[in-house]
C-alpha cells in the first residue's frame, strides 16, 4: 500500500484554492447543506481509489457523485425517467439524490460496479461556487471514517482528516445536518433508499405514492446502507433511560430526546430541539452525538422520535447507531 503522505492541512473558504487541488488529482473536504463530504474528481480513477482508502471504505460502497448549476447531465447519465425530471426540477439544488443508468465514462469504481449513478446537485452556495469553476463533477462520500457520524461542521473534518488531506474548504455549520434523501425509479415507481433530508411528504406532493425501503441492511440496490452506521464509540440504544439505570456503574448517563423533557436522575437530558421542530433536531444530531461520545458517559439513551417530517430520517440513524450488526 502507497505510504500515507503527510500533509500541513489548510482549513479555508478560498474556492480557487479547491480547485487547484481538485484540478491536480488531490482529495479536498467539501461544505454543502447536508454533511461535509470528501470530494475528487469523478472520473479520476486514482483519486476516486484514494477517497476510498482514506476513509476506510469498502469498494462495495458506491459514491454520490456532484455537479454544477450548469453542468449537462448527459455526461453522466444515459436516460432520466420523467418522476426523476419532476423531482429534479422540484428540489435542486437541494438535498435529494438520485439513482440514474449512467454512461461508461463514469469509472466502475464510483458506482461499485453497478449499472446506475447517485447523482446530487448542492445547495451550498460555496460548493456550487467550487463546481462553477472546475469542468468535472465531484464524487464526494460524508467526510468521516467508515460507520462513524457524519461531519456537519470543518472542525468534525479537521479531527478526523488533519494532516491526511491538503485542504477543507471551510464553509460554516451545515444548514441540513442530515445526509440527502436517495431516490431510485423502478419504471413508473419512485423508491426512497435513505431518509434525509428531503421530507417524504415532499416528494409524494410531486410525484405522488413512494415506497420506502431504506431498512435492510443487505439491500442489494442500496449496498451502503447499512445497518450499522453513524455509530458512537459510547453504546447508543433507543428506548427509557429507566431501563438502563443499573448500566451506568458509578458513571453518567445522556438521554437524547425530540424536545425539551423534565429532568431524569443519572441522566443528562439532550433535547434535539427545545420545541420539538423537526428541522432543528435534524441539524443538530450529529452535533450532539459527537458531543456525547465522551467517556464520561457509560451509555445514550435516545428516545423514539415522532413519525414525521426529519423526524423520520433522525430515527434512521439512530436506529442504525445504535444497531450492532
Ligand atoms: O448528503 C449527502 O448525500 C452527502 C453529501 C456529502 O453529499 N453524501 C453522503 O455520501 O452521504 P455517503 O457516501 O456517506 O453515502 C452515500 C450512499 C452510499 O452509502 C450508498 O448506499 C448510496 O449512497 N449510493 C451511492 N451510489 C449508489 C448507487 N450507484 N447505487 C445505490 N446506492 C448508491
Ligand atoms: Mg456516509
Amino acid at each position: 500500500m502507497a505510504q500515507e503522505r503527510n500533509f500541513d492541512t489548510i482549513c479555508d473558504s478560498d474556492v480557487t484554492v479547491a480547485a487547484e487541488f481538485l484540478k491536480s488529482g488531490q482529495v479536498v473536504a467539501i461544505p454543502t447543506e447536508t454533511v461535509y463530504g470528501l470530494a475528487c474528481n469523478a472520473f479520476d480513477e486514482y483519486a476516486v481509489s484514494e477517497v476510498f482508502r482514506l476513509k476506510s471504505r469498502p469498494f462495495f460502497d458506491p459514491l454520490i457523485v456532484h455537479v454544477s448549476q450548469s453542468y449537462n447531465l448527459r455526461g453522466l447519465i444515459s436516460e432520466i425517467p420523467p418522476k426523476a425530471n419532476l423531482l429534479i426540477e422540484a428540489f435542486w439544488p437541494g438535498p435529494l439524490t438520485v439513482l440514474l443508468p449512467k454512461t461508461n465514462k463514469v469509472p466502475d469504481l464510483v458506482t461499485s460496479g453497478l449499472p446506475h449513478v447517485a447523482v446530487r446537485m448542492p445547495s451550498h452556495p460555496t460548493t456550487q461556487a467550487l463546481l462553477s469553476i472546475i469542468d468535472f463533477p465531484l464524487a464526494a462520500p460524508s467526510a468521516n471514517p467508515f460507520g462513524y457520524v457524519s461531519p456537519t461542521d470543518a472542525s468534525h473534518v479537521i479531527h478526523h482528516f488533519k494532516g491526511r488531506i491538503p485542504f477543507v474548504l471551510d464553509g460554516g455549520p451545515c444548514e441540513v445536518g442530515l445526509e440527502s434523501t436517495i431516490v431510485g425509479f423502478d419504471g413508473d415507481s419512485v423508491i426512497i433508499y435513505r431518509l434525509g433530508g428531503l421530507e417524504v411528504e415532499s416528494i409524494r406532493k410531486v410525484v405522488g405514492e413512494v415506497t420506502v425501503n431504506a431498512i435492510s441492511s443487505s439491500n442489494p440496490s442500496a449496498p451502503g446502507m447499512l445497518k450499522s452506521h453513524y455509530a458512537p464509540r459510547v453504546p447508543l440504544v433507543i428506548g427509557s433511560p429507566v431501563d438502563y439505570i443499573e448500566k451506568l456503574l458509578g458513571k453518567r448517563g445522556a438521554y437524547i430526546t425530540a424536545k425539551d423533557t423534565s429532568p431524569v436522575s443519572g441522566f443528562d437530558v439532550v433535547p434535539l430541539s427545545i420545541s420539538g421542530d423537526d428541522t432543528e433536531a435534524a441539524r443538530n444530531l450529529f452535533r450532539v452525538l459527537r458531543i456525547l461520545d465522551d467517556e464520561k458517559y457509560a451509555i445514550i439513551v435516545a428516545e423514539e422520535m415522532p413519525d414525521f417530517g426529519l423526524f423520520r430520517a433522525v430515527n434512521d440513524r439512530l436506529k442504525r447507531a445504535a444497531s450492532r450488526d
